[in-house]
């Protein structure tokens, strides 16, 4: 970026045109989003103050954030905020940055018919995106989060604390439904989960945002991508009270064999796959 005068909308078209030539997704808005978490601004007032100058106080660790976006570390990570159900999230590299499609499974539960106070456990809690905005919209409930990644839980702990619900959410770290045997009478209505389901083989095809930034963990699950998943299926039904849901997200080419996995477990009585807002099915509902 050349030494001169600069004003706000003379930095956005720069650094979107660098952005561009450095072929990162949505230059332009890559390029808002970072000036406004620098200047403190949203979108809306940068665009109110276009002809604001930026001074060299900010154009030094503007110029870091644009270094490190063009090495392709995600947004979400250089600003450290991701809004999930229109609350705000912390998160950092050591959780997997909260996807809109995600939104889908807590809307499924916050819209389905419920029979009192609602007891639920989030399998791989990671930012406690899912279990945070659940506890969020529904003050009575009771949930368990869990992760095996202890830094992910530490990540968790502290939204639960930005948005007042931990009395709300228990964190424990652990492997699928290992931590649990902890709990007595551990029987949920609901067991809610986004595994990682990415084939170890998928790794060079994927975006380096996210192959090179987040974690491996939150991402691959073995040969297949269903090494979480098949476990999921097989373990859920005895931690389900009678009637209880498990909801789960899978990849957009693994409907098949997971329903050829729910079909060949006796537990699950119905079940039914869902569609994203990409027409894939995404979104796995199954009840004992
Ligand atoms: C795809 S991320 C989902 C994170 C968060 N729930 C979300 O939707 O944004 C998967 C999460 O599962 C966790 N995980 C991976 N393997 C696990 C296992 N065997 N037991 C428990 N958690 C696991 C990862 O650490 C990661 O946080």
């Amino acid at each position: 970026m050349p030494y001169k005068m600069w004003r706000v909308l003379d930095l956005i078209r720069w650094t979107s045109e660098y952005f561009a030539q450095h072929a990162i997704p949505n230059p332009r808005l890559d390029a808002e989003v970072l000036l406004g978490h620098l200047l403190e601004k949203s979108r809306l007032q940068l665009y109110l103050h276009f002809e604001m100058p930026v001074f060299q106080e900010h154009l030094t660790p503007f110029r870091e954030l644009i270094k490190k976006r063009v090495a392709r570390t995600p947004v979400s990570y250089l600003t450290n905020r991701k809004e999930f159900m229109s609350l705000d999230f912390y998160v950092d590299e050591r959780v997997l940055i909260p996807r809109p499609e995600t939104e889908q499974l807590v809307e499924t539960i916050l819209t389905a018919q419920t029979d009192g106070p609602q007891r639920l456990l989030d399998v791989g809690t990671g930012s406690g995106a899912i279990a945070t905005s659940l506890a969020v919209h529904q003050p009575e409930w009771q949930l368990v989060a869990t992760d095996i990644s202890e830094a992910a839980l530490a990540v968790a702990q502290q939204n639960a604390e930005t948005h007042e619900c931990t009395e709300q959410i228990t964190f424990l770290s652990g492997d699928l439904f290992e931590p649990i045997q902890a709990i007595e009478n551990a029987k949920f209505d609901w067991i809610v989960c986004n595994p990682p389901y990415i084939k170890k083989a998928e790794r060079d095809t994927l975006s380096p945002d996210v192959r090179d930034y987040e974690p491996d963990v939150a991402l691959f699950a073995g040969d297949d991508g269903l090494a979480i998943i098949r476990r999921l299926i097989a373990e859920a039904p005895e931690h389900l009270v009678p009637n209880g849901k498990l909801l789960f997200e899978i990849g957009d080419t693994q409907a098949d064999t997971v329903r050829t996995l729910l079909d060949a477990h006796p537990a699950y009585c119905t079940y039914n796959l869902r569609k994203d807002y990409a027409q894939k099915e995404r979104l796995v509902l199954a009840s004992v």
